[in-house]
């Protein structure tokens, strides 16, 4: 029986186990393709998300403050960066299947459904490439602890698809494109060539998704005609509780769609 996109997005987000998440991920991404490429796209249903996705036991999740700080030149604090990173990735794979199926209700291009399945599917493959490397070095992923509280995004935006927009894709992924340039060197100076080559795509693909948040935030603005700027900036003040921090990856940043004019006015505006 073939499922509907809002049912493989729900399968997706009830599947607690990492590598069997993103497995199914990766593989209801291919027959959304498929069906897509084929002219015939599966049907969206109706099937409701859960509040919070299921997630293993293991990491056991911690208030970020309680997550122990680890030296990033030495191997162990390497380990304990590869791991944060699995962790977001396997949070991103659950907020871009989130995206699809919570906001089914409100009319949007198949071409929207397109670019969501997709960054998913790359989130899964991210967290496949951070598994590896963390297995080449011994761990694993759930061998540490990670942080609690990542989801509360989703929660604060579940019911505006603008809110949502503007920070996970166009706040927090954005703030992958800052950071990641320095975390690439630390493994460059360590001569960890896989690991390097893992946050390479990472690093290239995440612009991507940035991008498609600013599509389709702009896509919004102009269906209920509001001015793109000021109403980023209110949305960020309502849902995003924490500091824009510079330095900013302006390059890529606008790379994928974020002027200047987004994010600078919402540095120490609170
Ligand atoms: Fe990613
Ligand atoms: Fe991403």
């Amino acid at each position: 029986m073939t499922l509907t996109l809002t049912e493989m997005a729900v399968e997706v987000l009830t599947t607690a186990d990492g590598r069997e998440k993103t497995a199914k991920s990766r593989a209801f991404a291919a027959e959304w393709a498929a069906s897509r490429a084929a002219g015939d796209a599966l049907p969206l249903g109706e099937a409701t998300p859960p509040l919070r996705p299921s997630r293993p036991d293991r990491p056991k999740l911690l208030d970020p403050r309680e997550v122990p700080r680890r030296r990033p030149g030495s191997p162990q604090g390497r380990i304990a960066l590869l791991h944060a990173v699995a962790h977001i990735e396997l949070n991103a794979v659950d907020l871009h299947w989130d995206i699809v199926a919570r906001f089914a209700h409100v009319p949007l291009p198949a071409g929207f459904y397109d670019d969501w399945v997709r960054a998913a599917d790359e989130e899964s493959k991210h967290f496949g490439l951070m598994c590896e490397c963390l297995e080449e070095l011994g761990s694993h992923y759930g061998a540490l602890p990670a942080h609690a509280g990542m989801w509360r995004a989703a929660e604060d935006t579940a019911d505006d698809l603008f809110g949502r927009l503007a920070v996970v894709p166009m706040v927090l992924e954005a703030r992958g494109l800052d950071v990641t340039p320095g975390m690439i060197d630390i493994f460059r100076k360590a001569g960890a060539d896989s690991a390097v080559a893992a946050l390479e795509t990472i690093y290239a693909e995440e612009v991507g998704h940035v991008a498609y948040g600013s599509k389709w935030y702009h896509f919004l603005c102009g269906r209920h005609d509001v001015d793109p700027t000021p109403h980023f900036h209110t949305l960020v003040r309502k849902y995003f509780h924490g500091a824009l921090k510079p330095p900013f990856n302006e390059e890529k940043r606008a790379e994928a769609g974020l002027p200047p004019d987004f994010y600078w006015p919402l540095v120490d505006s609170r």
